[in-house]
């Protein structure tokens, strides 16, 4: 159920590796073995294997699991642009890598908010812990840290060099073989930076303290301190340079190693310690833990004079007590006598040259072993979140590392070998109980129809090892704790007894020929999941009671060095109860390692070997073959396909492929099995090819989701066109939308601002209408506030009226109504306007033009409305005469003399008897009129003897000159006719100065002949102009009426 959890959460993973397989499938071999079309071919897998390794291609995938071979070389693969790759992206274009797993899980972490944990196997040297701290390095790199959780970080990646040095050592599989097991947790913040780790140490083999197999070597610090330490240190712990001298260095006879630099190793190791918060005075104590460990390997013990066991290297003790800072003769005595409890009483008794070596060896194995228990809590310290300091640990989450010691089978194998297997086994059955069980299970719950794959279930081979009472462990137990002869021989024995005829142990005794032939007498033999390994039951018992005599306990109980203080504790010697053995704390310490792991989302990194001899480029078949069998993968991979390659949640498929289904695309909403089913459909999978879960679609063929991806692939640009047309749609919408915004603001403001604008003249103009009501109302009253706006106003008003409509002319009388008040003024105005235009007007007048004028102003006083033709002459002007100087006869001017003729006109001048019409010459002087025909002056008339003049009505010429009868001279009045009667008659007028006397009759004028008689000259209006005697005897004037009076 975990797994399918797992699986839920952890699709991401299972696509990511699955498309990342897909877009570079043309790369080497396949990237996920899911897609490897002949899956059931063990040889097609490995093939697989071998073609990406020579490529150096050394991960692939098995769905989420990677499998990692060790290229035995410097890979390009691991640089921080590599991390930058794998980060965060959802890199489903990228080839399987560690980063990927570690990408993942720490996404997994962040999003599902749950503890991780990636779990890391494979045999010794198939390079489990360079995985593990490739992961913790890209965690160091990639995750988001603030300044204090810097050192954090620095920490975490140092406290490896630490355990390394102390911890690792090189073996037969493995230059650094890690001789502990380590689990590492480290916790995040809900931000995802690191807050701090845990270490959880797993059985040290400390056997190899005092032993190493031949070829194999101590572990590295003893080797680091004497190549690398400074001469003063080395001289301050008494210990010499060459490794050659220390017997617990020389069992291997291999203390220097190619691929190891101790040199260089020392110096890193320093610093690192440094780092992890080592003070000097922990490192000088640490460093004198590890010589006296060095000085007790080289304590000799010899014979005494009574026989006795004696030591023989006494200076060594010295530096033992120097180093341990314990008593020296105390400690000797220690090392050369057992105490024994009997019946409450303590027993001392010597030891044999034997037992002595094997209890200087207990005790160094104890004190190398606690120191590195120490080392490990020393470390967690500094790793530890340090809640007060920071206080983002709520909502904090865990991914755990889980580097351990592989699966190993040396020529010789022991005690650890059996924990260190043993405990693989756990681990195996964590895989299969987490991945191929819950698979299979995923299959039935999802209702799909299945073919059941056989895998290997290994729990027969833990149960055989663990069990209560049955199992090796219990029966090693009880051999150890049976008072008696119990030995490791007898161990053999009981196990043979209880365990004989079980399928998976065999032993010399009970096996066939052939088994006999490759066994020993003091084996037996485990088919462990990955192979079969024969243990010694040599020392077995001795190494699961741990057993150090209670005096050596008591002598490091005083000690003075402060590490040991805290590794040995007095409760320990005065405690009666026996201590756990070392296979039951095993045991529990790995019960509880499985369960922190059950209560995590794994991961799996499954690490193989491609050869024994640490060499690169070189793939071993055969040994490949049996990682892959033992690992199960195949099993893995069987289960996986099962009949279907690929899976994917409904959500995630439709997600992925919706856009090659025009029903699914861009959204669908209705179930989503539905829309999986018609998306399929759509797509033309065969039923054969594909079936629906209840939450899941599974695909059988490789092929068939290749053919999707491709589709995808083939439908990506229009998907693109889509998003970016509704992205631009979009951007420029919300611009648009933006823009809008600001013009309304804009316009709202502006219309504000006329609405007041508007609404202050409206109100102004109210104002103004009020005050002119109001105005008008008081308008007749004398100037008030009430009325003065509206008195100004038609002041003002009328002035500019005035002012627009002035008369331009003389003529124009024109002139704007002025109201009551201003009647008087305007009337000023009016004439001084008037004056103004005369003046003017008379500043432009010419003399003659003068003339002209009062002439004709005289006639209009004369002959306005009185003669018909009057109107007529108005136009036409005077002139200044009417006969030229030659028309008058020379004799007439030089008669006339001095009085020059100012003006002259022809007429025609009836008689008085009779009415004879005479052509004559009127000519007008300064002082009389005068008649002349041709030389002779006819009639001359003074002025001052005329009397009047007449004329009538009508559009004739006719006029008579009345002349006073006193005068004698005078022949009587005169009667003319000329063609310019007004002209004549106002000039003669004007120059007789009398204008007062011309008369202008309506019927006839009367006129005087002679003394006392008259005529009459009758006017009527007819159709033309006629002059003739009528029968009454009067002149008779026919003129035609032109206006109509
Ligand atoms: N990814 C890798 N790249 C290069 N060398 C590696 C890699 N993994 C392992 N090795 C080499 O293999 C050796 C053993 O690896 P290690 O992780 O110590 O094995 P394990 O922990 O499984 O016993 C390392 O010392 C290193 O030389
Ligand atoms: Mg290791």
């Amino acid at each position: 159920m975990r797994y399918r959890g797992r699986e839920v959460g952890g699709e991401g993973g299972v696509r990511l590796a699955m498309e990342s397989a897909l877009s570079a499938r043309d790369r080497v071999g396949v990237q996920d073995f899911v897609l490897l079309e002949n899956y059931n071919s063990e040889a097609a897998f490995i093939e697989n294997l071998r073609r990406r390794f020579k490529e150096n291609l050394i991960y692939t995938y098995i769905g989420s699991v990677l499998v990692s071979v060790n290229p035995y070389k410097e890979l390009e693969i691991y640089s921080k642009q590599h991390m930058e790759r794998y980060r965060g992206v959802s890199f489903y274009e990228i080839s399987p890598h560690i980063y990927a797993v570690s990408d993942n899980t720490y996404r997994a972490m962040r999003t599902e908010r749950r503890d991780q944990c990636i779990l890391i196997s494979g045999e010794s040297g198939a390079g489990k812990t360079e995985a593990s701290k490739k992961i913790l390095l890209y965690y160091a790199v990639t995750c988001p840290v603030s300044d204090h959780m810097a050192a954090l970080r620095d920490r975490l990646l140092q406290s490896n060099p630490v355990l390394e040095a102390f911890g690792n050592a090189k073996t037969h599989r493995n230059d650094n073989s890690s001789r502990f097991g380590k689990y590492m947790d480290v916790q995040f913040d809900f931000r995802g930076a690191p807050l701090g780790g845990h270490i959880l140490n797993y059985l040290l083999e400390k056997s190899r303290v005092v032993h190493q197999n031949h070829g194999e070597r101590n572990f590295h610090i003893f080797y680091q301190l004497l190549e690398g330490g400074e001469e003063d240190l080395l001289k301050r712990l008494g210990l010499e340079r060459n490794p050659q001298n220390y017997h617990y260095l020389v069992k291997g006879n291999c203390p220097r190693v190619s691929s190891i630099n101790d040199k260089s190793d020392w110096k890193a190791v320093r610093k690192a310690m440094q780092i992890v918060d080592f003070t000097d005075g922990e490192v000088e104590e640490l460093l004198n833990v590890i010589a006296s460990v060095l000085h007790l390997g080289n304590t000799q013990f010899g014979e005494g004079d009574d026989g006795e066991t004696r030591i023989t290297t006494e200076t060594r003790i010295r530096n033992l007590s120097k180093l341990l800072g314990v008593d020296g003769s105390a400690l000797g005595r220690a090392l050369t006598h057992k105490t024994l409890l009997a019946k409450g009483e303590e027993m001392i008794s010597p030891l044999n040259f034997e037992q002595a070596a094997s209890a200087r060896d207990a005790l160094a194995k104890a004190i190398y072993g606690r120191t590195f228990t120490w080392l490990v809590e020393k470390i967690n310290q500094s790793l530890a979140l340090k809640d007060e300091a920071y206080p983002g640990s709520k909502g904090s989450s865990v991914i755990g590392l889980l580097d351990i010691y592989g699966f190993e089978v040396f020529q010789h194998n022991s005690f650890e070998q059996f924990c260190i297997n043993y405990c693989n086994e756990k681990l195996q059955q964590l895989f299969i109980e987490l991945t191929l069980k819950s698979e299979q299970e995923e299959y039935e719950a999802e209702g799909i129809a299945w073919e059941t794959v056989q895998y290997f279930d290994n729990k027969i081979i833990c149960d055989l090892v663990e069990e209560r009472h049955k199992g090796i462990i219990s029966i090693l137990d009880e051999e150890c704790l049976r008072p008696g002869e119990a030995c490791d021989g007898s161990f053999l024995e009981k196990l043979e007894d209880a365990l004989g005829g079980h399928g998976h142990f065999v032993t010399h005794k009970l096996g066939s020929g052939k088994t006999r032939k490759a066994m020993a007498r003091d084996e037996f033999r485990l088919l462990h999941y990955a192979g079969e390994v024969n243990y010694s039951v040599h020392g077995f018992l001795d190494k699961n009671n741990d057993l150090l005599y209670r005096n050596l306990k008591e002598v490091m109980c005083q000690s003075e060095n402060q590490i040991m203080t805290q590794c040995f504790h007095r409760e320990e010697v005065t405690d009666q109860k026996r201590p756990e053995t070392a296979a039951t704390q095993f045991k529990n310490s790995l019960a509880k390692l499985m369960e922190i792991l059950m209560s995590k989302e794994p991961s799996y990194v499954r690490c193989i070997k491609p050869n024994d001899a640490k060499q690169s480029g070189r793939f071993d078949e055969a040994l490949v073959r049996h990682q892959v069998k033992y690992l199960g993968l195949m099993e893995n991979l069987r289960v996986r396909r099962a009949g279907f390659a690929y899976r994917r949640r409904y959500e995630a498929f439709l997600q992925r492929y919706k856009s090659l289904c025009p029903e699914t695309w861009p959204n669908w909403h209705g179930r989503l099995a539905d829309g999986v089913a018609l998306l399929v459909k759509h797509l033309g999978y065969k039923p054969e090819e594909f079936q629906l879960g209840r939450s899941k679609i599974f695909i059988r063929f490789p092929k068939t989701l290749f053919t999707t991806e491709d589709s995808l692939e083939a439908r990506k640009p229009a998907v693109a066109l889509t998003l970016q047309t509704s992205w631009r749609g979009y951007r420029e919408k919300a611009k648009y939308r933006r823009i809008r915004h600001s013009v309304i603001v804009i316009q709202s403001g502006w219309r504000g601002m006329k609405a007041r604008r508007r609404a202050k003249r409206r109100r102004q103009a109210s104002d103004t209408i009020r005050r002119f009501i109001k105005g008008f109302i008081y308008r007749h009253e004398g100037r008030c506030p009430e009325n003065e706006f509206f008195l100004d106003h038609r002041r003002f008003s009328f002035l500019v009226a005035v002012r627009r409509s002035l008369p331009r002319t003389v003529l124009d009388k024109s002139w704007p109504a002025p109201p009551p008040a201003l009647s008087e003024v305007s009337e000023c105005l009016r004439r001084l306007c008037m004056q103004n235009m005369v003046r003017a007007y008379c500043q432009r007048i010419q003399p003659e033009w003068k003339k002209q004028m009062e002439q004709k102003m005289v006639a209009s006083e004369i002959f306005k409305d009185q003669k018909d033709c009057y109107a007529q002459s108005v136009s036409k002007l005077f002139v200044a005469s009417r006969l030229d100087n030659e028309q008058i006869n020379l004799k007439v001017v030089q008669t006339l003399g001095n009085d020059k003729v100012k003006y002259g006109i022809a007429v025609t001048k009836y008689d008085r008897r009779g009415y004879k019409a005479r052509p004559r010459q009127l000519l007008l002087t300064a002082t009389f009129a005068v008649l002349v025909a041709e030389a002779k002056l006819k009639q001359r008339v003074d002025y001052a003897a005329l009397r009047s003049i007449s004329v009538s009505s009508l559009s004739d010429g006719v006029f008579v000159l009345h002349v006073s009868n006193e005068d004698n001279r005078q022949k009587g009045d005169v009667v003319l006719q000329c063609d310019h009667v007004i002209e004549a008659v106002t000039k003669l007028a004007m120059m007789a100065d009398n204008i007062n006397s011309v008369n202008v009759s309506q019927d006839s004028i009367r006129f005087a002949v002679a003394r006392g008689r008259e005529g009459v000259v009758d006017f009527t209006s007819g159709s033309d102009l006629r002059v003739a005697k009528g029968k009454k005897g009067h002149l008779v004037v026919t003129a035609p009426q032109i206006n109509t009076r």
